[in-house]
């Protein structure tokens, strides 16, 4: 169900001299984002070039991307007119701006059984349809790290859209993420499978789990903290660098012993706190109603709506 084949810009047409491009090549950077993303000074090392030369070749490379500078309102209009992902529900949508916006990274986050891993099941799905319907017309990544992805809800959400399972399921790329360090190395990978299978979403379903699992307890939270810091970070890059949405899943737990507040904040505060994007809170409600709610997003208004679960995947209540 890919409509549109955006061809990204090779380092061939950045006119870097057939020496130079053979040494990038031996090192491993082979596109223009991966360019634009490196070191310079360790490149100059590796590579034996002259740091101002390597400087030139990324500053260039950013350039072709679009991330030198630019005047406030040539930002407006680049942010007002990223593409966007539909959820499925015009509630959500609308709660979220119009969608799932490229360039970010969205967090969902609530107790078990919110919807969390639903709602990053119809993305995958929603993602490879035409901008006319609501997708990107490309691609997703779907990195798993609790084995709850179910290809058969994938093929029942791209039915009830009129899709043909089968395509719909070869445009998705699932690996299942046994620890957080293999989670982080996948990432990794997602620079040169980007560009080449055209993604256009990389959802993390969830961020946390292993990162809890391996680093449990107050006496490990700085070690964890730093480590998710660096995992969030190879994540926005992703999204600024390669024009990508970025979904993420942190299953929060009811702290009974929390009478003030929110009793859902996450047991050692909020870990993404510091990372920008969009953060929405799912709750359940009756049946199969739930309620999302915008948690501090710069840009979008603290309000609420309603979205249910049915079989056909993510939608409007009746
Ligand atoms: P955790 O991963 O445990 O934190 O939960 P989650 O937030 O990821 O929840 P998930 O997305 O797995 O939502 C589970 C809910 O989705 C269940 O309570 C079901 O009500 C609903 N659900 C899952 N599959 C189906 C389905 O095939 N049909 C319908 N109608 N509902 C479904
Ligand atoms: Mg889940």
């Amino acid at each position: 169900m890919v409509a549109t084949k955006t061809k990204p810009k090779s380092l061939e047409e950045l006119g870097i001299s057939s020496t130079i491009l053979r040494k990038l090549y031996e090192a491993g950077i082979t596109t223009v984002e991966a360019l634009a993303a490196a070191n310079a000074h360790e490149l100059s090392q590796t590579l034996a070039i002259p740091l101002p030369t390597i400087q030139r070749l990324i500053l260039q490379a950013r350039n072709a991307l679009g991330l030198g500078f630019k005047t406030a309102l040539e930002l407006k209009k680049e942010r007002m007119n990223l593409p966007k992902i539909t959820t499925g529900s015009k509630n959500l949508d609308s709660l979220l701006g119009g969608g799932i916006e490229v360039k970010t990274i969205t967090e969902f986050f609530g107790e078990y059984g919110t919807g969390k891993t639903q709602i990053c099941h119809q993305l995958a799905v929603n993602v490879q349809l035409p901008p006319e319907r609501g997708g990107l017309g490309k691609k997703a990544v779907y990195i798993d790290t609790e084995g709850t992805f179910r290809w058969e809800r994938i093929e029942a959400m791209a039915r009830a859209l009129g899709l043909d399972p089968d395509k719909v399921m070869e445009n998705i790329y699932y690996v299942r993420a046994v620890n957080s360090d293999h989670q982080m190395a996948v990432v990794e990978e997602l620079r040169d499978l980007i560009p080449k299978e055209n993604i256009g979403l990389v959802i993390v379903d969830s961020i946390m789990g292993h990162f809890r699992a391996e680093y449990p307890g107050r006496e490990n939270l700085a070690v964890r903290q730093q480590k998710l810091n660096r995992h969030l970070h190879q994540l926005m890059s992703l999204a600024e660098l390669y024009n990508v949405a970025v979904v993420i899943t942190n299953q929060v737990m009811a702290r009974p012993d929390v009478f003030y507040g929110d009793p859902t904040i996450p047991v050692g505060g909020h870990v993404l706190y510091h990372a920008p994007g969009v953060r929405i809170q799912l709750k359940k409600s009756r049946g199969n109603r739930r309620i999302a709610r915008v948690v501090d997003a710069p840009h979008l208004p603290e309000s609420e709506t309603v979205f249910v679960i049915t079989d056909a995947g993510i939608r409007d209540p009746d």
